[in-house]
């Protein structure tokens, strides 16, 4: 049996302990460029955990954890019809009251501003290739952040660039599923970045004279490494990925002269990925779960898990960048629920260790809240602290020991009795 008290994960009283999602995973009833795609298991988005309807009970769930953070998206497709509109002012009531009931439970909301979907107006334009798609952004994010100024003040402008980038140009796993396209992941890193500049000058001058706002992006970071010391060719492939998908992508988010833009670093951390002869040893790259175990690979359904690099990672982005970190997401899918366990609390350990070293980290998020929609993968891949029965039209919420375990760190950390 773990215990929260018994990992000795004592963190500061304002500590925020959240949980994430983003909309096209666990809302339902989308118009986006996801809403005909079609995953590996035949699953779509277009119900997903129907959160859209079932937010108050989803609420409750988080209410009943202890938590007092959540970090969710707010879904630019429904909010826009074309460049520039005003906002959709039902859709925007809906969102209003889903924060009112966050407030209501003591939580507090971090928005993201974009996590892997655009209006459909926006994809037909050509995306984020289109330059014309940083002021339409930047004009959604002036209008969006007025209405919700006196409700928020943690603002994530973009989810993952790295992964967004690479998924739609080189990997070809999301819309418009294109491979091998450098330039194009180039140019989508380079707009975003521009975007995510003029977006902070947009919310804090839309926030000027009220809370100041805090602002960042949330990076995901994959260590890449040889799985063979003599393997100079995985070598020279790890050092090629690493640069491309986080140095590269850091320096013109958060590089000198971008530096003042951000106010806190968002980490995304889910593990790491060994290359073999070129190919990386992870399940997500199709690598047979058995063969990972013969290699001495230990992996959740989707990535190799590494939580030493955590605490590692933490020191460095924190002597790279200076400013305070949240830990926007992490979490673990697989139906061994001991090992989930195992797992938090080996991330959680470094994370105090780190923070015990002078990192200043803020919060931390676990993804996710639900299983959801996985993008390519469909409903595959359990990440959830509560599990939803996707064969049942009402799909209902289970709680998971995943969450009794969260729940019971939450409230040791923040010293709120269970009710
Ligand atoms: C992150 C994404 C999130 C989810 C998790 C598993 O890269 O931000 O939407 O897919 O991975």
């Amino acid at each position: 049996m773990f215990s929260a008290m018994r990992c000795d994960l004592k963190f500061p009283e304002n500590f925020l302990w959240g949980t994430a999602t983003s909309p096209t995973q666990i809302e339902g009833h989308i118009i986006n460029e996801w809403t005909d795609y079609v995953a590996s298991d035949g699953g779509h988005c277009r119900v997903a955990c129907n959160h859209y309807h079932l937010y108050e009970q989803d609420i409750g769930l988080m209410a009943g954890l202890g938590v007092n953070a959540y970090r969710m998206g707010i879904e630019w497709s429904r909010l826009q019809s074309a460049p520039f509109a005003p906002l959709n002012q039902k859709e925007l009531d809906r969102y209003i009251h889903l924060i009112d009931c966050l407030k209501a439970a003591n939580i507090t909301p971090m928005i993201v501003l974009h996590h892997f979907s655009n209006p459909l107006w926006i994809t037909t334009s050509g995306g984020w290739l289109n330059p014309a798609t940083i002021p339409a952004f930047v004009d959604f994010v002036k209008k969006i952040v007025a209405a919700l100024k006196d409700r928020v003040y943690l603002w994530n402008t973009f989810n993952e660039p790295d992964t967004y980038a690479s998924l739609t140009y080189i990997l070809g796993g999301f819309p418009p599923f294109q491979k091998w396209k450098l330039g194009s992941y180039r140019k989508v890193i380079k707009n975003m970045a521009k975007a995510h500049v003029l977006a902070s000058e947009a919310i804090r001058s839309e926030c000027r004279g009220g809370r100041t706002p805090e602002i960042g992006i949330a990076k995901n970071w994959t260590f890449f490494q040889a799985f063979q010391f003599y393997a100079f060719w995985d070598h020279a492939l790890a050092e090629i990925s690493h640069h491309v998908f986080n140095r590269f992508v850091l320096e013109e988010f958060m590089g000198k002269k971008r530096r003042g833009a951000s106010t806190f670093l968002g980490v995304n951390y889910y593990g790491r990925a060994r290359l073999r002869h070129f190919q990386a040893l992870v399940p997500t790259n199709g690598v047979p779960k058995n063969r990972l175990d013969e290699l001495g690979i230990i992996c959740d359904d989707m990535f190799e898990r590494h939580p030493t690099g955590f605490g590692k990672l933490l020191g460095k982005l924190h002597r790279y960048c200076g400013l305070p970190i949240y830990i926007t997401e992490h979490g673990s899918a697989s139906s061994d629920e001991d090992f989930r366990i195992r797992d938090l609390t080996g991330h959680l350990s470094e994370l105090r260790t780190a923070m015990n070293h002078g990192v200043d980290v803020r919060g931390f998020f676990y993804w996710s809240l639900l299983d959801n929609f996985e993008w390519q993968f469909g409903y595959t891949k359990k990440f959830g602290l509560f599990s939803v029965d996707f064969n049942d039209e009402l799909l209902p919420r289970k709680t998971t020991r995943v969450a009794q375990f969260y729940e019971e760190i939450c409230r040791a950390a923040r010293a709120v009795p269970a009710p």
